[in-house]
């Protein structure tokens, strides 16, 4: 069997990072980016680190010839579907941008994929499609229930696919639920470069760190949890990328839809991270309490039974290596790439 991959969206944060799994599991990789929200020097990093390079096709994953010449000028054996728009607070914005540019890419990798006969597909899904009154930890079988366009869309793109895998059993989908990724390849080659103002803690508390940020506001210090700040499931981006190729080798012999989350099952307060990247940087991060942000819960965290039993995978790094890894990408690239 062909050991191709098309990665859409494989030059950005979680996509270049599972590429660079991909091609250090031997697999040969195609990448499909419009670079709307990603830098091509990510290749350039992704090379650097492995001595290997994916094909890279630059055009947007709704182009239709675009990804039909792909599949016909490769001989593909599965797709990981990154490419979308991420910002929730965007998506609360301009609704309908969401919808159209997510469900439509998807909706467009299914046909060509379809047209190709290609039916082995992982796609990036979130922890914000669980409903946020369920009681964490969250299990794959709780009530989902996503409050922002952007989790909407993660969620009715996992509904397609779970209809399509039942109507076809043929096809091999993997949806993967990831909870907060943080950190970078240690190498400091490849990381997150967030276009504009960062919305997202690690970032922030890193552009706080190099002075770009004068001070980071906590949103919120009165939860109902230990410390009164929010709790959240941090995972290293390439324990990420890891659980994607472990979702691949379990798709090689089960078909149907498969959901897994994907997160450590280890909570961490906003105050305790503020507090490991002090510790893994030797800086002083500037703090001011502010009230609490619409829409976050108290508490997010995986239940990640699922894929440590059926994956054999188990995350490998601790908060302190997120904290350093990204911190260390951080202070490499002050610009992004
Ligand atoms: C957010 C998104 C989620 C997305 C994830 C990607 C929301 C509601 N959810 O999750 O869909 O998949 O990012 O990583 O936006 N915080 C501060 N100060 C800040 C920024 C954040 O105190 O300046 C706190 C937040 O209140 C939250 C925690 O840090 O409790 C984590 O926030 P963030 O990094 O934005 O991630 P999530 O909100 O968990």
């Amino acid at each position: 069997m062909s050991k191709c991959v098309l990665v859409t969206g494989g030059a950005g944060y979680i996509g270049s990072h599972t590429v660079l799994a991909l091609l250090e599991n031997g697999n040969e990789v195609i990448v499909i980016d419009n670079f709307s929200n990603s830098s091509p020097k990510s290749i350039d990093g992704i090379e650097r680190i492995c001595g290997k390079r994916p094909t890279l096709i630059q055009a947007d994953v709704r182009d239709s010839l675009a990804l039909e010449s792909a599949f016909t000028n490769h001989d593909i054996a599965a797709v990981f579907h990154f490419a979308g728009l991420k910002s929730v607070e965007e998506s609360v914005q301009n609704p309908e941008l969401y919808y159209d540019e997510n469900i439509g890419a998807a909706l467009n990798v299914i046909d060509q994929m379809r047209i190709a006969d290609v039916k082995t597909l992982i796609f990036s899904s979130s922890a914000t499609v669980y409903e946020p009154s369920e009681a964490p930890p969250y299990a794959e079988d709780s009530l989902t229930g996503p409050k922002n366009p952007y989790g909407q869309t993660k969620l009715l793109i996992e509904q397609i696919l779970t209809d399509l895998a039942g109507m076809n059993p043929e096809w091999r989908i993997g949806l993967l639920r990831y909870f907060n990724p943080v950190g970078a390849h240690s190498s400091g080659s490849i990381g997150e470069a967030p276009s504009g103002e960062p919305n997202n803690l690690m970032p922030l508390l890193m552009q706080v760190g190099v002075g770009k940020v004068e001070k980071l506001s906590i949103f919120g210090n009165d939860y109902e949890t230990p410390d009164g700040t929010c709790v959240r499931d941090f995972i290293h981006v390439v324990d990420l990328a890891r659980g994607h190729i472990a979702a691949l080798r379990f798709l090689e012999n089960a078909n149907g839809a498969h959901i897994w989350n994907l997160g450590t099952g280890v909570g961490t307060s906003v105050m305790e991270l503020i507090q490991r990247v002090e510790s893994a940087t030797g800086m002083t991060i500037p703090t001011e309490v502010v009230s609490r942000r619409q829409g976050d819960s108290p508490i997010a965290l995986a239940n990640p039974s699922k894929a440590f039993n059926d994956l054999n995978w188990r995350p490998e790094y601790s908060i302190e290596n997120m904290c350093i890894d990204h911190w260390n990408w951080q202070c490499l690239h002050p610009d992004g790439y």
